[in-house]
């Protein structure tokens, strides 16, 4: 069968290899297609695709049209609202992700943007420490709960909301105080680490209110999804609030106009890059692969999202 890989950001060569292997390992074929730039490219890969594996790769109905013969999705990942759940569920197709594969290099991004800000972005001038302050954490999954470890390690108080983890020892385990409501997290979080999934109950969720509600100087990191921010209430506030910060992993759409409008108080990678590191891909490449072959052969769903 045919396992294609369809990576517009590739993974690192060693990922790829090792993907290879595992696949042609089972006796499949492996298809690659890196670095396209357009959508034609992966309607035709994808036609006669019995798998395909993607990153944030645009999964839309269109592209599952497309793949006359397709089994199976997987999201070398966490999120997977790049592919069009409905659509895949329709035509049978079982779409996964590898959660938790990628998730110490993101929770690495987050606490280095912490860094990066409080120190001014690394020009000169006196910065301030991450030592003593209130780390929030918003959702408690594998990524949030990494960067807790390691804003602890490095001195920090830690709070975390989490609305699916209602279990206190959950947070007791790890040393870190659970909040009841979002509203109280924001407002005790020196730095707030967004780590919510891009949802139709999440987009568009944090904005005016809870931004002008974090403490003096605080800064919100988002290496989840830009969709959760209401682009224009976040604007509104670091209008009004001229000590406040927002760095992002994501950029924005009006993210030129935030540029030109607040300085160095605001920060976006040029392209994602939270899970940009060979670890991550080969933990993630791998999995997926892996959870392909074992799908061609047994039968597993363990990791469907579309159940
Ligand atoms: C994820 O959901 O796993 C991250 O956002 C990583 O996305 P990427 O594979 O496009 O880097």
């Amino acid at each position: 069968m045919k396992v294609l890989v369809a990576t517009e950001k590739p993974f690192a060569k060693k990922a790829v290899d090792g993907i290879r292997e595992i696949v042609e390992g089972a006796d499949h074929q492996l298809a690659l297609l890196e670095k396209y730039t357009d959508k034609a490219q992966l309607l035709e890969a994808v036609a006669d695709a019995d798998a395909l594996i993607v990153r944030s790769d645009k999964v839309t109905a269109e592209v599952i049209d497309a793949a006359k013969v397709l089994k199976i999705v997987v999201r070398a990942g966490a999120g997977y609202d790049n592919v069009d759940l409905a659509a895949a569920t329709a035509r049978g197709i079982v779409v996964m992700n590898t959660p938790g594969q990628n998730s110490n290099a993101v929770a690495e991004l987050a606490l280095a943007m912490m860094i990066f800000m409080s120190r001014n972005r690394f020009t000169p001038g006196t910065g301030s420490e991450l030592l003593g302050k209130t780390l929030g954490i918003h959702a408690y999954g594998h990524v949030g709960r990494l960067v807790g470890c390691k804003g602890k390690a490095l001195g920090m108080e830690v709070v975390a909301y989490d609305p699916f983890i209602t279990d206190p020892a959950v947070f007791e385990a790890d040393g870190v105080r659970k909040v009841d409501s979002v509203e109280e997290l924001y407002k005790c979080s020196d730095f707030l680490s967004l780590h919510i999934p891009a949802t139709a109950e999440t987009k568009g969720s944090i904005g005016y209110d809870l931004v002008m509600s974090m403490p003096k100087g605080a800064t919100l990191v988002n290496t989840a999804r830009k969709e959760v921010i209401d682009e224009e209430g976040l604007m509104r506030a670091l209008t009004e609030r001229e000590d406040l910060k927002y760095i992002t992993d994501i950029a924005a759409g009006i993210q030129p106009e935030l540029d030109e409008k607040f300085g160095k108080r605001v920060f976006a990678t040029p392209k994602k890059m939270g899970a940009e590191t060979a670890e991550a891909n080969i933990n993630a490449g791998l999995a997926a692969a892996r959870q392909v072959i074992d799908y061609l052969t047994t039968g597993n769903t363990r990791f469907q999202v579309n159940k």
